[in-house]
């Protein structure tokens, strides 16, 4: 019988072993010799415990033998004179072992890691949650993450939020390309509302497309942002306060005593007839300081007044200024195009536009040395758009100017705190175009 089956064996080109009736082995053939060393004296050893063995049915088991992990089919044979043998076909199951223990590795650190992440994740299919991790549960104020799987992802959304986050959510799971980052407010389950920022990718959950989401609680950073956006246009109030009363207070205290004094002048003159010539060119530089002075005074004053946006319409305040800058600059091209101002903004609105206007031609006439300035105000609602262009000698905005000058900080402070952008777009021989987006709200 062993010569006859040990022939067999060797035939087959898949490893396989010749067991007695006790277990022990008996044969191995060649595949088997190569592919799990069932040589060097060590053909005995067991593989099989003699009571698992069974002359009835066949057997299949999984062993580790010789470092190897390998899944045995062991079925009994009965030889010519009645004795029972076993025959086992093996297949090395090692790598595919390796593999589901790797995985099994791999997902374990998934999962501590999505659970000890300080950011809520959460899976949603179908429009509903699937998972979420503890820190979900917990920002949303639900005692045990189960608690959230079967809701609609949008359960806990603001009303004013959902239709925002539904669209993008449902859109996500069908992977078209959204903005992947944005903010917007979820009710925890006492009522508080928050601020989140979310995070969201597309990913295969279970075999189906899903939307998987990251969620950072920002309530603390927004209203901060609330704060400061406060602050600032609190600070711009006092300062345009102080401007008015200053300006006010130049205009009734000097400009009056200057006005008397060119009065008084012009009557002095015709008491000192006989004036000696050294002497009229005093009396003229005197009458020509005062008249400077007054100038100035006028100047400064309606550069710090802001009351004339009381009684005039803003377009028709800019146009006064545009005139004004190109009487002072008779060599410079300026065209204003504005568009969509049909009615009376917000006051605070039209100050911030008039305030930046007037620095942005103060700058171009300090500092461009330009032969055209363009400008464009347009308000299509909800947003103001501001564009003033010169073609002068530029500079580098993101260099430290050596001056320390406060217009483009101011300007930009202004149109911050009202939540818009102001953006520099300059480079020493290329002009300066400065861009203003102002929501009005
Ligand atoms: N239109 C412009 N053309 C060229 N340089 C400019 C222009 N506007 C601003 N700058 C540069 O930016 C600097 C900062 O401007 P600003 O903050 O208004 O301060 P200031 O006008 O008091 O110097 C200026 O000193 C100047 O170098
Ligand atoms: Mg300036």
């Amino acid at each position: 019988m062993n010569e006859s089956y040990k022939e067999w064996l060797e035939s087959i080109a898949h490893p396989l072993i010749l067991l007695d009736a006790k277990g022990n082995i008996i044969s191995a053939n060649y595949e088997a010799k190569k592919s799990f060393g069932f040589l060097k004296g060590r053909t005995f050893l067991r593989l099989i415990r003699e009571k698992e063995l069974s002359p009835e049915k066949q057997i299949e088991k999984e062993v580790n033998f010789n470092g190897y992990d390998i899944d045995i089919r062991l079925r009994p044979v009965f030889s010519e004179d009645g004795c029972i043998y076993f025959i086992a076909s093996l297949t090395d199951i090692t790598a595919a072992k390796r593999t589901e223990q790797d995985l099994k590795n791999i997902s374990e650190v998934y999962q501590t890691v999505v659970e000890n992440s300080l950011a809520a994740i959460s899976i949603h299919q179908d429009g509903i949650t699937r998972f979420v991790n503890r820190r979900y549960a917990e920002m949303l104020g639900f005692e045990d993450p189960a608690q959230c799987i079967g809701r609609p992802f949008w359960a806990s959304i603001h009303p004013d939020d959902v239709p925002m986050v539904k669209e993008r959510g449902l859109m996500r799971e069908k992977h078209q390309v959204l903005p992947a980052q944005y903010v917007f407010r979820e009710v925890k389950q006492d009522g508080t509302v928050i601020w989140v920022e979310i995070r969201a990718t597309h990913a295969t959950y279970m075999g189906k497309p899903a939307a998987v989401t990251n969620l950072i609680d920002i309530t603390q950073r927004v209203k901060a942002e609330e704060e400061i956006r406060t602050l600032s246009q609190r600070l711009v109030r006092v300062r345009e306060d102080e401007r008015k009363k200053l300006a006010a207070d130049l205009h009734d205290q000097m400009g009056q005593t200057l006005t008397a004094m060119h009065f008084d002048l012009e009557n002095l003159r015709t008491y000192i007839p006989d004036l000696p010539p050294e002497g009229t060119r005093l009396y003229e530089r005197l009458v020509a300081n005062v008249e400077a002075l007054a100038d100035h005074l006028r100047k400064t004053t309606l550069y710090m007044r802001s009351d004339l946006l009381e009684q005039k319409m803003l377009i028709a305040v800019l146009d006064q200024l545009v005139k004004e800058f190109m009487h002072q600059h008779p060599q410079m091209k300026v065209s204003f195009q504005s568009l969509g101002f049909k009615k009376r903004l917000n006051p605070e609105i039209e100050l911030t536009v008039y305030r930046i206007f007037q620095e942005s031609l103060r700058n171009i006439s300090k500092h461009a040395r330009a032969d055209h300035v363009e400008i464009i105000l347009t308000y299509s609602h909800p947003r103001i758009i501001l564009t003033i262009r010169d073609n002068g000698v530029g500079f580098s905005p993101k260099k430290k100017a050596k001056t320390r000058g406060i217009g483009l900080i101011s300007m930009k402070e202004r149109v911050v705190s009202f939540g818009g952008e102001m953006d520099v777009i300059s480079a020493p021989g290329k002009g300066t175009t400065l861009r203003f987006d102002i929501p009005v709200c």
